[in-house]
């Protein structure tokens, strides 16, 4: 137990080896673990809703009087800690003596070996739990309680019901009790009365005197034992949860269930998800580590089993951006999943899908037509991003943004994200099944958005937000527009297989001609909105020189960044790099180098659209650290986890995905030309090759890259 491992990166194990207080909410984050149903942080057994512990459950949502609505915490049937002679050891409070916290990646296994030195000797705690994807209602701990004197021991364990939320309690109504030899603790949502049943069965392979002792949230099981020097003292812990809004049923009741057997299976999964998702990189072993790190994270959100549920922008790891939904599943996620499993990609389709009632909605309350899908996407599409999303650092007033009235560019991110699905799965049936319908809605939004002067032939869209979010309200984001006519040419295209009304498809046609989309100037560079050029050119550095608090928000009215040319995140980059067909190699160019020393970077869905524009324009050597800067986001400590008083830390599922962009479409070169897959690789100088597996229109394919040759070859 005490071996420290000398090699911190190991393969497929992330480890911590020392106790470090400050680490709390960045640990649980990096060693988060789940099964696409629920998310556990990786924290402590110990630890609860002060050490922001939480088992954050997917598509449930509630909403607790005014405050924000969010994703709710299941109660936590992992919390336990231990006294020793009548004294509590538990962390953060009692100082260990050596501290190790491990993930193991490959299978999704968190483990946690802790030894506290008192004055009559040594205790040791050693802890495996995991978040089974093979029965996605279930978590399996392994308990391990160790002395090498004498002692009067007590375990004390339980279903911790007093979770950690940000804008709850969500719990109106707890009921707590035991039933043929299990625990449980059932939590009552107040908005929709949605029922959160936490289970669990406790198995110890030791004499001991068990007593309960329970609060109105929570029932802690008293586990008091004479434990001999030397010997183990094992706890297994089989729980479940369920809601009473689930899309799949239990399998097997916890009492029949054992350790052993669940990780065994829950292995045999994983190994075949690893299969088809995991990525060699010949030279490079970091780049491979972090590369790997962030698919297990697309591994552990990914909806399997669940009907129509997508994925948060801060995937399964709490409460943070509401655990709603962002462009950033069908930008930067979808792409992974298309490859890898195609039947995830399509459940984040369906959700879009299904929702599309709430995008309506959303267009009529803005007097638009068509389909305006929510910016913070909750159940059902209900917007949950409110006017007021900045807090003001100075005034700590709520501060008008306007992400959800102008942040059209995200219907379009839903229509480029199906198209990238049916172009690689050959799956053209879901337009029979509402994609279709979808598609022409999100058209009829643009439409409704245009807008001519008096004596102009051109369309144009006024007052938007696009993906650079510290310049609100401006005139023609070449972005935005651009993506307005992909849309307007989507619905045409597919009308060959899908007739359009005559009148609809001759509206478009003039849309999609008449729309006004930016060339690049005499320079080459294509102005990011009307008046871009004329605001003051400074660095990214002069800029952040001018906070006065370091958490000021940079955009909005008086932000820092604007009235600058400084921007957070990729906006052209990102539509050159969408669209590369249709700009030269020079012009990607010039661009990726006018804009990339004006971007802060400031989200973590910018740095992989450089690294790919990078590798569009063969420059692996500029891509390769933005590359890295991605795939590293959740191993990196200190990313940005404030915008204004918002907390907005979590994991970064966007940046993992587009790590995965990257590294396939960027460096490996994978590409679809006239309905088939090429690969023309650009690695960096210091990868020798790559291999990895690929899945397109149903067929298992395995790209092998050496130096600067990539095979394809079916499998
Ligand atoms: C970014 C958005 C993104 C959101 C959620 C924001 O900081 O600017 O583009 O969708 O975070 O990840």
């Amino acid at each position: 137990y005490y071996n420290v491992r000398e090699v911190i990166m190991m393969e497929f194990i992330l480890t911590e080896s020392e106790f470090n207080e400050d680490n709390t909410a960045w640990n649980g984050n990096r060693f988060l673990m789940g099964n696409g149903y629920f998310g556990i942080r990786g924290t402590l057994e110990e630890y609860t809703k002060k050490q922001m512990c939480a088992v954050n459950m997917a598509g449930i949502y509630d909403k607790m009087g005014n405050s924000w609505r969010e994703s709710v915490n299941a109660p936590n049937p992992l919390y336990t800690y231990i006294k020793v002679n009548g004294k509590i050891y538990a962390l953060p409070d009692e100082k260990p003596k050596f501290h190790q916290q491990e993930l193991d990646f490959r299978y999704g296994i968190h483990s946690r070996v802790t030894h506290w030195q008192t004055e009559h000797g040594n205790i040791t705690v050693v802890c495996e739990r995991f978040a089974s994807i093979a029965r996605q209602h279930n978590i399996a701990m392994k308990y391990t309680f160790s002395v090498d004197f004498d002692c009067e021991a007590e375990i004390i364990t339980g279903i911790d019901g007093d979770v950690w939320d940000i804008n709850g309690p969500h719990f109106v109504k707890m009921k707590i009790g035991s039933k043929d030899g299990a625990d449980y603790v059932t939590g009552m949502t107040g908005e929709k009365n949605i029922s959160v049943t936490v289970k669990e069965y406790i198995r110890t392979d030791f004499q001991a005197e068990q007593t309960n002792q329970n609060t109105d949230k929570s029932i802690f099981r008293h586990i008091k034992f004479s434990a001999k020097a030397e010997k183990e003292y094992i706890i297994e812990k089989i729980a479940e949860i369920t809601t009473s809004v689930d899309d799949f049923g239990t399998s097997g009741s916890i009492d029949e269930l054992n350790y052993s057997d669940l990780v065994a299976e829950h292995k045999v999964e994983w190994d075949k998800i690893w299969d088809i998702s995991e990525i060699h990189i010949d030279g490079d072993d970091e780049a491979e580590y972090s590369l790997n790190y962030s698919i297990y994270h697309l591994n552990c959100i990914a909806p399997r089993n669940m009907k129509g549920k997508s994925i948060p922008a801060r995937g399964l790891s709490g409460q943070v951006y509401k655990g709603a939904v962002f462009w950033d599943t069908e930008m930067f996620m979808i792409d992974y999943y298309i490859h890898t499993a195609p039947e995830v990609a399509k459940t984040l389709l369906q959700y879009r899908i299904d929702t599309l009632s709430g995008a309506k909605i959303k267009a009529k309350e803005y007097g638009l037509d068509g389909a305006y899908y929510a910016w913070e996407s909750q159940e059902g599409g209900y917007e949950g991003c409110s006017d007021y999303n900045v807090t003001d650092v100075f005034t700590n007033r709520p501060m008008r943004t306007y992400f959800r009235d102008k942040q059209y560019h995200v219907s379009a991110a839903i229509v480029y994200g199906l198209m990238k699905y049916i172009n690689a799965s050959g799956d053209y049936d879901i337009l029979n099944n509402g994609a279709m319908e979808m598609v022409i809605e999100c058209a009829k939004f643009y439409r409704s958005l245009l807008i001519r002067k008096a004596d102009s032939s051109l369309y144009e869209i006024h007052d938007v937000v696009g993906p650079d979010e510290y310049h609100e309200r401006v005139n023609n984001n070449a972005y935005t527009n651009r993506m307005a006519k992909f849309v307007f040419d989507t619905v045409l295209e597919l009308s060959d297989k899908y007739p359009l009304d005559n009148k609809l498809k001759e509206m478009l046609q003039d849309s999609s001609k008449n729309i006004l989309i930016k060339k690049p100037n005499e320079n080459g560079v294509i102005e990011q909105f009307d008046g871009y050029f004329k605001l003051e050119d400074v660095s990214v550095e002069t800029v952040r020189s001018r906070l006065i608090n370091p958490k000021e928000y940079w955009g909005g009215a008086y932000g820092v960044a604007s009235n600058t040319q400084v921007i957070k995140q990729a906006d052209i980059v990102a539509m050159l790099s969408m669209f590369k067909n249709d700009y030269t190699k020079d012009i990607m160019e010039t661009n990726l180098k006018y804009y990339e020393p004006r971007t802060e970077h400031g989200s973590s869905l910018s740095a992989c659209m450089y690294s790919l524009l990078a590798c569009y324009t063969n420059n692996p050597e500029i891509a390769y650290p933005m590359f890295m800067k991605s795939a590293k986001t959740d191993l990196t400590k200190g990313g940005k986890e404030w915008l204004g008083l918002i907390y907005i830390g979590g994991t970064h599922p966007a940046s993992a995905g587009g790590a995965w962009i990257a590294a396939v479409k960027g460096f490996a070169g994978i590409n679809e030309e006239h309905g088939q897959l090429v690969c023309r690789p650009n690695l960096p100088e210091k990868w020798n090759g790559m291999n990895f597996k690929l899945i397109y229109k149903g067929k298992w394919y395995s790209v092998e890259i050496k130096d600067d040759k990539g095979t394809i070859s079916m499998i």
